[in-house]
């Protein structure tokens, strides 16, 4: 496995993999890999020749300092974890490397970053389309893939690809969840353990949502009240947003006819934990 950490080695040695005819796959990463990244990554390597994870901790996209401080670097652990999972390189660049004291170029998202996440993370998508454009410049690569965990992340890329002509295929990768149902996330590690057993309460929510949706439930408003009367129930829990949203253009729905994503934040203490369910025909948690 290769290790770059700079854009012009990771820039040649793709080059180099797509001269040679072979396709390439990249898997964006902040690290402290678990079961949804590595998902990623099998996913990456069923659809290419190649395949590249990137492990950057991107400041841009934090808008508390204690969250970006106290995310998990576990990088020794992330690279035996990719060696394992047969990843082709990493891309580790330094902070230097991506943000020179000159930098002064961010990518600007549109509407679909003024809602949800949006207001409550000032700047975050703007971190994060930023700092993705960069990686993929960095690796070329002919496919990008990103965790529906990540639902509005997710729809912000896709449209900033089509919109910036950018020519690199995205690919939506379904939610991974611990066994009792908790979506797998980096920061599940820095829940205390009574709030880490609370936490189940999220995926409990919306399996309720979508049961209620499967036995013909139609209105969002009482989606979301099944939503609401559940995370009532768990005390450790506080919950910052619950949203029905189209699962394309994220504008609220008040009855859901075509595909819609229900979509919450909670807090643990100060851990903040965000999850999704995606209802209609091809519904999935
Ligand atoms: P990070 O939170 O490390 O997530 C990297 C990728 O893994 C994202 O596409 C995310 O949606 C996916 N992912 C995380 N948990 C998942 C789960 N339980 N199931 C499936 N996929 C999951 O998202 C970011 O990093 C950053 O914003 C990044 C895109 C790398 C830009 O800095």
């Amino acid at each position: 496995m290769r290790l770059f950490t700079t854009p012009d080695a990771m820039r040649a040695w793709s080059h180099d993999q797509r001269r040679g005819g072979h396709r390439v796959a990249v898997v964006p990463t902040m690290g402290a890999l678990h079961a949804g990244h590595l998902a990623l990554v099998e996913a990456a390597l069923q659809r290419a020749d190649r395949v590249i994870v990137t492990i950057f901790v991107n400041s841009l996209q934090f808008n508390l300092s204690n969250d970006f401080d106290s995310y998990p670097r576990p990088i020794d652990d992330d690279l035996s974890a990719c060696e394992r999972a047969g990843v082709d390189a990493v891309y580790a660049p330094t902070a230097a490397a991506m943000y020179s004291s000159e930098f002064q170029t961010y990518v600007e998202p549109g509407e679909l970053a003024d809602r949800l996440e949006g207001p409550l993370r000032p700047g975050h998508f703007r971190g994060v389309t930023t700092v993705v454009t960069k990686l993929l410049g960095a690796t070329t690569p002919d496919l990008a893939l990103f965790g529906q965990k990540d639902f509005q992340q997710l729809a912000i890329i896709r449209r900033m690809v089509t919109d910036l002509d950018l020519g690199v295929e995205i690919v939506g990768v379904p939610i991974i969840r611990e066994p009792d149902g908790l979506a797998s996330s980096s920061r599940n590690v820095r829940l205390s353990p009574d709030d880490r057993v609370g936490a189940v309460v999220l995926s409990q929510a919306l399996t309720a949502a979508a049961s209620a949706f499967l036995e013909g439930e139609r209105s969002a408003d009482s989606v979301m009240a099944t939503v609401v009367s559940l995370i009532k129930t768990e005390p450790r829990a506080s919950l910052e947003y619950v949203a029905v949203v189209d699962a394309t253009t994220l504008q609220p729905v008040t009855r859901i006819e075509s595909p819609a994503v229900v979509l919450l934040a909670g807090w643990f203490g100060d851990v903040r934990l965000i999850d999704n369910c995606v209802l209609g025909d091809n519904g999935h948690c």
